[in-house]
């Protein structure tokens, strides 16, 4: 590690470093506020000191006051200030959307909040606690829980935050473009050790992560523990092709009927919430019969065998370990 990257976590200088894709379109937007502001506020001082002294006491100027009509002065500074305040929403609105929106090709990681550390899992399995490692140039998307109460996973250098919520997915990406170690913090009053709940993302060269990637003992890719967490749990006793659960094969993202007539789509939320509280969305034609399995499996544990369903499914939204 060299002293410039230590540099980069241990000091909080004006701002922190611009190290994303969205780091330098958010700052733009905040410098361009930023100059139109200043315009704005030294045009009114200058001229307002341009007056002061123009027409200060004693002084012999004309001070007759004209009763005119004005109208095309004020259409001026009406149109003009609305022209400004258009262009900067939609301007500011298109960054925001595009922040909002990942792009479909992104590398998926797993990020649990707890009470108070984060946990990552990256697809191939490999876990990490208080540190997310990534490629650079590479889009990065975060699929977000929490195990008990509301974080907010917060990278400064890449300008996102977003709040991390018990009891649903929350998701934000990047894609970083300066390789580095950066401050990672909860943002989100949480507990007694909120404030310890912070850590490093390292962001690495494709072929470091691949490395990194590979280090230490084999690890089981998170469908592969996923699936044997299925098979623990007996899930394949009932959910096969006739079974007395609907067969899982080829489920994810679907779309799904339900006893009543509604459809939903058996995304990664109505999975969820499908393992947690089975009987809140019955596919048609099934019994009510399946358990929780809310104190059986950890917010990480659900995450895997979301992995291995998906998997069942030609696995599309996986993640690949490639890094292109
Ligand atoms: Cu977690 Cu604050």
């Amino acid at each position: 590690m060299t002293s410039a990257k230590v540099n980069t976590m241990s000091s909080f200088p004006l701002f922190p470093d611009q190290a994303s894709v969205g780091a330098q379109r958010v700052d733009a937007v905040y410098f361009g506020l930023l100059a139109i502001s200043a315009f704005f506020a030294l045009l009114i001082f200058v001229l307002l000191i341009y007056f002061a002294l123009k027409y200060r006491a004693g002084r012999n100027v004309d001070r007759v006051i004209r009763r005119t009509d004005y109208l095309k002065l004020e259409m001026t500074w009406i149109i003009i200030p609305l022209l400004i305040s258009f262009a900067i929403f939609g301007w500011a609105a298109k960054v925001y959307f595009d922040l909002r929106t990942p792009p479909e090709d992104a590398l998926e990681i797993y990020v649990v909040g707890k009470q108070w550390m984060w946990k990552v899992q990256h697809p191939n399995g490999v876990r990490e606690n208080n540190e997310l490692h990534v490629p650079i140039g590479r889009t990065v998307k975060l699929t977000m829980t929490s195990q008990d109460v509301i974080h907010s996973f917060f990278i400064p250098a890449f300008r996102i935050k977003q709040d991390v919520l018990p009891g649903r997915y929350t998701s934000q990406w990047f894609k970083a473009t300066k390789v580095g170690e950066y401050h990672l913090f909860c943002a989100e009053y949480c507990g007694t050790s909120h404030s310890g709940m912070v850590g490093k993302v390292v962001v690495m060269e494709p072929l470091d992560y691949e490395r990194w990637l590979l280090q230490g003992v084999a690890q089981e890719s998170m469908a592969a523990s996923g699936e044997l967490l299925y098979a623990r749990l007996s899930c394949n006793t009932c959910h096969k092709p006739g079974g007395r659960g609907p067969d899982l094969a080829g489920l994810f993202n679907r779309q799904v009927k339900l006893e009543g007539g509604d459809f939903v789509t058996a995304d990664r939320e109505y999975i969820r919430e499908s393992i947690i509280n089975p009987m809140a969305k019955i596919v048609q034609g099934y019994p009510r019969m399946m358990p929780t399995y809310r104190t059986q499996l950890t917010e990480d544990q659900v995450n895997e065998v979301i992995e291995y369903i998906k998997s069942m499914s030609g696995g599309q939204e996986t993640a690949s370990r490639s890094t292109k």
